[in-house]
Parts: C-alpha cells; structure tokens; sequence
C-alpha cells in the first residue's frame, strides 16, 4: 500500500560547516542509492537546526527505511508529524530531492506563514507538504552544492 510519511528531526551536524556538509553529501549518497533500489520518493528540508523529511513509497520500504534512519547519529528526536495511505506520489522525480530552507528557498517560509526560519514544531504534516511541493517546483538538489549549506 502507497504511504506518504512525514518526520521532522534536530539537526546534529549544525554547528559544524564543514562536517554538516560531508554529513549531507553521505546522506544524499545513502538515500540516493537505497531509496532508488527500495521504490521510495520524496524531499529533505533542512536548516542547521532542523531535518523535515517526506517518505514516499510501499508501506513496508517506508518502514525499512524509518527503522534505517530513526537511530543514525546525525540527527536525533525524530518526531513524525503525518502518515497516511495515499493514492500516488507527490515526489515521483526525487529518489530524494534535497533543499536548504535558509538559502533561495526561505522566502516561501513566510508565502506559508511559517515567519524566516524553519521551525517543524510549529508545522503541521499538511503544511510540511505544501512547502516541500512548492521548494519542489522551484528544483531540489540531487547534489550539495556549496552554495546549498
Ligand atoms: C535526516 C536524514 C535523512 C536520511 N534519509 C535517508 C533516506 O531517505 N534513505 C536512506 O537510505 N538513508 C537515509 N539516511 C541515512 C540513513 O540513516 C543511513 O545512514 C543509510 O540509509 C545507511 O545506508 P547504507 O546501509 O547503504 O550505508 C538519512 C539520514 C538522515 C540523518
């Protein structure tokens, strides 16, 4: 069965350029790879502080791949904000699309009423779609770009 699954989750790499950098271009290799072999779509938001994520894709891969994530050491507290059954993809061109919200994305914050900065405690799962789609048609990386952290 098709499920739509949404969990925001604290950035751990933040504080560090540098090192949150290699971490999402490791992030962006694993995803990639596996997310194209296990069937899975969708978007990764991010911030220094903050992972807003959407996972698309057999409830089972879904999952697999929650159960993959929840414990890596670079992010912690993940929070899942909305899960359903759905009848397609609203990701079908992203093995996973990434977007930095403090770069060219920011002002589509404040298009949602979300104020400047990212903040997934005060999102609901609806709102986190409507964003992420939106920074969707403007283009997600499928590489980290310097100037995208
Ligand atoms: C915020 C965040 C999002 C991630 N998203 C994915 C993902 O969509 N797919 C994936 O396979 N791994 C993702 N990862 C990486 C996994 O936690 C894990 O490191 C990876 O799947 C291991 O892959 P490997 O077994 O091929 O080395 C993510 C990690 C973080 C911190």
């Amino acid at each position: 069965m098709l499920t739509r699954l949404i969990y925001h989750s604290e950035n751990i790499s933040g504080g560090l350029e540098g090192k949150m950098m290699a971490d999402l271009k490791n992030i962006m290799a694993a995803s990639q790879r596996n997310n194209e072999r296990d069937g899975i779509t969708g978007a990764l938001l991010f911030d220094q502080i903050w992972f807003v994520q959407i996972l698309e894709g057999d409830r089972e891969a879904v999952s697999t791949a929650l159960r993959r994530i929840m414990p890596d050491p670079r992010h912690d507290a993940v929070t899942v904000m909305d899960c359903a059954t759905v009848d397609s993809r609203l990701f079908g061109n992203w093995w996973m699309g990434f977007a930095n919200m403090e770069g060219a994305h920011a002002p589509l914050l404040a298009k949602h009423g979300l104020g400047t900065r990212l903040d997934p405690r005060k999102m609901s799962g609806a709102v986190s779609l409507a964003l992420a789609l939106d920074v969707a048609r403007t283009g997600l990386n499928r590489q980290v770009a310097t100037e995208a952290v």
